[in-house]
């Protein structure tokens, strides 16, 4: 038995997503879990273990001690820096390529879409490689022009910088998020890949492609809230799931 077989990739599957013409790809931490990125709901190691996302990743963190939040940032900005993107990053680059009108929404910070080689890419939460000033919103340059002041401050108005990344209670970036609703809403197939689904506003676009009549299909080792809606649901990690679907569905390569 293939994968594809195990992995319930279904011949009605396969047709539909050749067919589509508008693909929509929704990424969550998933698909960097093999990346060697940590997921949200995976403990935080090492000398943060002690610390919940929730914890840091806010302004009011921010302005009770910047330092701190600044140093998680650099710490995962490390680990980021070492992490290189995987076959699931690649597939999406692949699939991009072979359909006609394809956006990736990805909730990541990480970057590793770019860096696989994806061009239509909405960071609904922003990207942990950017930084920006938290007074006057500018972004700022290379990390390397900074000197050692911990956080640096802006060249502007001398604010002090903080990661380009939307924190807990933050709006996110309109124009990613326009764009992304607007996709989900047409799209013919919208894959939900690597996401637990139940932060909003990213845990509704697969419903607004839902009402839209496309095709919703999964991909995730467990469940999630999407899962009893989802057209397909494909049980296994992006890695390997998602080239497993790219070569069922365009068998000729590129
Ligand atoms: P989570 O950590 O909430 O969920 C990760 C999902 O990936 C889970 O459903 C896992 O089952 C699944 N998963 C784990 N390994 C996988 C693999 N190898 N392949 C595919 N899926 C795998 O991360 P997100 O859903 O991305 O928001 O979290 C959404 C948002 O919650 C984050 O962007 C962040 C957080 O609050 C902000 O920072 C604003």
């Amino acid at each position: 038995m293939t994968f594809a077989e195990t992995a319930n990739i279904s011949a009605d599957l396969v047709a539909r997503l050749r067919g589509a013409r508008r693909v929509v790809a929704l990424t969550g931490a998933g698909i960097s879990a093999e990346s060697g990125i940590p997921t949200f709901r995976d403990a935080m190691t090492g000398l943060w273990a002690r610390f919940r996302p929730e914890e840091l990743a806010t302004p009011e963190a921010y302005m009770r001690d910047p330092k701190l939040v600044w140093e998680w940032y650099a710490w995962r900005r490390a680990r980021v820096e070492q992490a290189e993107p995987n076959p699931g990053h690649r597939a999406l680059v692949e699939l991009e390529a072979r359909v006609p009108d394809f956006l990736l929404v990805t909730q990541n910070v990480d970057g590793l879409h770019a860096r696989a080689g994806s061009r239509r890419i909405a960071e609904l939460h922003g990207n942990i490689m950017r930084t920006k000033c938290f007074d006057c919103d500018r972004v700022a340059g290379e990390l390397e022009q900074w000197g050692d002041a911990v956080p640096p401050s802006c060249r502007h108005c001398g604010g002090m910088l903080r990661p380009d990344v939307v924190w807990f209670g933050e709006m996110l970036p309109a124009e990613a998020l326009g764009e992304a609703m607007r996709a989900s809403t047409i799209s013919d197939v919208f894959l939900s890949v690597g996401t637990s689904t139940v932060v909003e506003p990213a845990a509704s676009l697969p419903f607004y492609a839902l009402r839209g009549g496309a095709v919703v299909i999964e991909v995730n080792p467990d469940p999630t809230p999407l899962t009893p809606h989802a057209s397909f649901s494909l049980r296994g990690p992006a890695a390997t799931v998602l080239p497993e679907l790219v070569a069922a569905v365009f068998p000729e390569g590129r």
